[in-house]
């Protein structure tokens, strides 16, 4: 279907089917891990919001929420390698299991800091699941539990992923027209 925002994309890489799919599988993996633990997902803004929504009515069991807003990228496609908290937990987290929620793992940087912060606040495990992982990316040494879907090096977005704040609420996830954002890097 075209509108403003399909017009910015190059090629969609999962459809809102493909990704409705490999969420329950998630959700079902992640509930038979954590059935009678009652975890802690921490979701992480505002890239996760989407994807978290969806995960958690996937996954059946005891589990309560929390979100933490961070951010390094700045309206640029390259991080700054800075990981800003914006918003941080409202609860104490010592001896509960986390699970970390992101929508995309790339140059490890947001992953391998949250990793650190969470240890440091006495969390009793720590389990990444992201939707997409972008091993081309990466600079730290950051693996996922749980991945959605391996994604190539292009700059992705929708459902949750933004560039420069745009294309969240795109149902689908899709490359980006390389001259959406040559055309704003520059600016
Ligand atoms: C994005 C994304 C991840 C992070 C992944 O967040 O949501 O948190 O980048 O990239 P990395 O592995 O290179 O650190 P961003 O800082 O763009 O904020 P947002 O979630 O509000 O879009």
């Amino acid at each position: 279907m075209k509108n403003e925002l399909t017009n910015d994309i190059l090629k969609v890489l999962y459809t809102e089917e493909e990704i409705r799919a490999r969420v329950r599988e998630l959700g079902a993996e992640l509930s038979e891990r954590f059935a009678g633990r009652e975890p802690l997902f921490v979701g992480i803004l505002k890239g996760s919001l989407i994807f978290l929504a969806d995960l958690i009515r996937a996954c059946p069991i005891r589990c309560d929420l929390e979100m933490m807003a961070v951010s390094s990228y700045e309206n640029s496609t390259v991080s700054s390698g800075r990981v800003r908290i914006n918003h941080d937990l409202q609860q104490d987290v010592r001896g509960r299991d986390l699970i970390i929620v992101e929508d995309i793992l790339d140059s490890g940087n947001t992953l391998a800091f949250l990793q650190e912060y969470l240890k440091t606040k006495g969390a009793a495990s720590i389990t990444i699941v992201t939707l997409l992982d972008k091993p081309s990316g990466r600079r730290k040494a950051v693996t996922a539990d749980y991945v959605g879907f391996t994604v190539p090096d292009a700059f992705v977005v929708g459902y949750g992923l933004d560039y420069a704040q745009f294309y969240r609420n795109l149902p689908c996830i899709g490359v980006l027209k390389p001259e959406i954002y040559e055309k704003q890097d520059r600016t």
